[in-house]
């Protein structure tokens, strides 16, 4: 049926209304954008919410352009709408695919109520440079995982539960190895082999193409010489060709233009020419394919197919998503879902999920009982903005509750006095305010302290020559250890910092990234003991900004033992997947079900895991492997299973894993998916740098 419906509807279209179709606004201007619309020269806006001016704007496309075909609103929401969650890199540190699943849905109920159906999200870019921005906005630096994240994003973006508005469709993004910038500088180009795109960087996209994501946004950067936004073997040969993908490729903002400025097309024209032959379906704001697609069409530069090919799929979406049939939003909706209680809830809750507890040492945390007087210090601990991290999307800093209002509220409750001091600003601070700082902690029986990172110091074109805290707050940190009150560090961060003198010297380190509207009853939650901390790191947190890129799955090396720098201990401060709780759990029993297999058969493993604290807890109980000899050098582990399991305090559970072929092979020097036979390691346990050791071999 739609199939036939897209064909009629082609069959009726002038080459203009094409080429709109294919052109997505990123501004809009009513009165001349307005006459784009009704002349059918649009096929999508970004940016545009609210239910009255959406459906203003779809009623000139539906009621008075000649075909009446809606348009498609597109929106970033990252994580998020007005009800905003903690960025996606703390939300993947709570390993809760339901969760996350959630967060997403609520995110997309709320944009649908506010005019949107087009999710630009989730960013599924794998980041092992801590340097770079937007490491904020993703799952961390594993493959397996990030796949794992990034089809539950979709699933929870393309929910889509209710029946009286347009559905959402989600948009994964950067195709491909955006987050491989060299330096960590944004939009810079990436170098990389295609085993190692195939192998870490393409999988991500493919679990959320896999996970119904009808659309996908290429890339700002060029990969091995040729930009993403022009480059047919990206666009075309894989995606499509290996990958069948049918949907819609759109640009990211002004990349079609942005080819000549990365020197691949001499002028506008060619680059949209470029685009459109590698499989570009839509120009996001660049208005090149408005400007020149019908003469490179009228020249032969670019054939009729390449634009109908295009806009079917862009048509089909429209279908997809119900827009024919239901174009407008009823205007009463946002009011009833934005921020509704069980939103904020959620909020919430993946707020405490999300916190990682790095260092507890003497049982500082959670904080003790009958506990008089508590000093929170900090430019952080009464920052709203800085809580909603990068892309808040429609989140406001009055919606938020800050860290020193949840401490504030806790402590309340427990009839405990609490005393603020800045103590300094983000980037500089005076004597003055340090030394207040230094009275109000010395009057108190422990100093929270709140430092960190503001939301413009990570995400897009926010990259950093240095993980460490800023100066002032870092003396701030030292001047407040020194006063021998013990101190509680609560980091507020969108990406790993590096922390070496504070774990050296403070006892309890909580990373508590930049977690939304929710952070100050979250942390809050945390530090009283309200809720245990389950939260485990997805990035690997280094001690130096010299060790970037750093992360778990490092290939060998032929002197494995041997590395080193002459200056620093080699291992990270904080490895891939660590993260305690209040309660300890022990790793025995572990069981592998064959020592061989043959191919095409899957292995079971199980371990049993312990709570052998006095505490429920939850335990993030991981499976890694390490494929010992093979044709294409191998990983030293690569994590190939997770659970997330809640223990009560003496209770045991074993935990069981199968390794199918498909977790148990690579990509080969023919870029071939293949599993070869030889030994493998195999290791359960609570983070990338224990567990428990076992073996198993694939035979011929
Ligand atoms: O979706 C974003 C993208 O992630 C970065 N450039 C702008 C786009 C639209 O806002």
């Amino acid at each position: 049926e739609t199939e036939s419906a897209v064909e009629a509807l082609l069959a009726q279209m002038t080459l203009q209304e094409k080429i709109g179709q294919l052109t997505q606004l990123g501004t809009f201007d009513e009165e001349s954008d307005g006459e784009l619309i009704e002349e059918g020269m649009v096929g999508s806006i970004l940016g545009v919410r609210g239910a009255d001016t959406v459906n203003e704007l779809q009623r000139i496309a539906v009621e008075e352009s000649r075909l009446g075909i809606p348009l498609l609103f597109a929106d970033d929401v990252i994580h998020g709408y007005r009800s905003t969650f903690p960025i996606p890199l703390a939300e993947s540190s709570s390993w809760n695919l339901e969760l996350l699943e959630e967060t997403a849905a609520i995110a997309a109920r709320e944009a649908s109520s506010d005019g949107i159906n087009w999710i630009l999200a989730p960013m599924v870019d794998i980041a092992r440079d801590a340097r770079w921005g937007r490491i904020a906005e993703g799952a961390g630096e594993d493959t397996f995982l990030g796949s794992a994240v990034a089809a539950a994003r979709v699933r929870g973006i393309q929910r889509n539960d209710w029946t009286d508005r347009p559905h959402i469709m989600a948009c994964p993004k950067h195709f491909a190895a955006y987050g491989l910038a060299e330096g960590g500088r944004d939009y810079n180009t990436v170098d990389v082999s295609e085993t190692r795109m195939r192998e870490t960087y393409f999988p991500p996209f493919q679990a959320a193409l896999d996970a119904g994501a009808g659309t996908i946004m290429a890339a700002f950067n060029e990969i091995n010489g040729v930009p993403a936004s022009g480059n047919g073997w990206l666009l075309k040969d894989v995606l499509q060709g290996e990958w069948g993908f049918n949907g819609v490729v759109v640009s990211d903002w002004e990349s079609v233009d942005e080819l000549v400025q990365h020197g691949f097309a001499a002028d506008r024209e060619q680059a949209g020419k470029l685009a459109a032959n590698a499989g570009m379906h839509m120009d996001m704001h660049s208005l090149i394919f408005h400007e020149h697609l019908a003469n490179l069409i009228d020249k032969g530069d670019v054939k009729l197919e390449v634009i109908d090919d295009a806009v079917r799929r862009i048509l089909r979406v429209k279908h997809a998503l119900g827009l024919f049939k239901h174009p407008y939003v009823d205007n009463k909706l946002a009011g009833e879902f934005m921020l509704h209680e069980e939103h904020v809830a959620s909020a919430r809750e993946m707020a405490r999920q999300s916190i990682v507890l790095l260092k507890n040492e003497n049982g500082t945390l959670p904080l003790r009982q009958g506990l008089k007087k508590l000093a929170v210090i900090g430019p952080l601990a009464d920052n709203g903005e800085a809580q909603l991290g990068c892309w808040r999307g429609q989140g406001r800093p009055e919606d938020t509750v800050s860290v020193l209002a949840g401490i504030q509220s806790l402590a309340h409750e427990r009839q405990a006095e609490v005393v603020y001091a800045p103590g300094s600003g983000v980037h500089d601070g005076t004597a003055e305010a340090l030394e207040k700082a230094v009275e109000a902690a010395k009057a108190s029986e422990v100093a929270v302290l709140v430092l960190g990172e503001t939301a413009d110091m990570s995400g897009e074109n926010n990259s950093r020559v240095s993980l460490e805290l800023p100066a002032a707050q870092q003396r701030l940190l030292e001047a407040i250890h020194a006063t021998g009150v013990p101190v509680v560090l609560a980091v507020v961060n969108g990406r790993p910092l590096t922390l070496e003198w504070a774990d050296a010297h403070i006892p309890a380190i909580v990373n508590g990234w930049q977690l939304g509207i929710q952070a100050g009853p979250a942390i809050a939650d945390i530090l009283f003991g309200e809720a245990s901390p389950s939260g485990k790191l997805t990035v690997t947190f280094p001690r130096h900004t010299g060790q970037v890129p750093i992360y778990y799955n490092a290939k060998k090396t032929g002197r494995p033992h041997m590395r080193r720098y002459a200056d620093s201990d080699i291992a990270p401060l904080y490895p891939f997947g660590h993260g305690l709780t209040y309660t300890s759990f022990g790793y025995d029993e572990l069981q592998i079900e064959q020592a061989e297999i043959k191919f095409g058969q899957s292995v079971s493993v199980s371990a049993k895991v312990t709570n052998t604290g006095d505490r429920d807890g939850v335990e993030i109980v991981q499976l890694y492997i390490c494929d010992e000899a093979a044709s294409v050098t191998r990983p030293v582990k690569e994590l190939k299973g997770f659970s997330r399991i809640s223990l009560k305090a003496g209770e045991s559970a074993t935990v069981s894993f199968t390794l199918s072929e498909e977790q148990l092979g690579f990509i080969n020097q023919a870029q071939q998916f293949v599993v070869e036979p030889g030994k493998f390691k195999v290791w359960i346990g609570p983070s990338s740098a224990e567990g428990l050791e076992g073996s198993f071999e694939i035979i011929a």
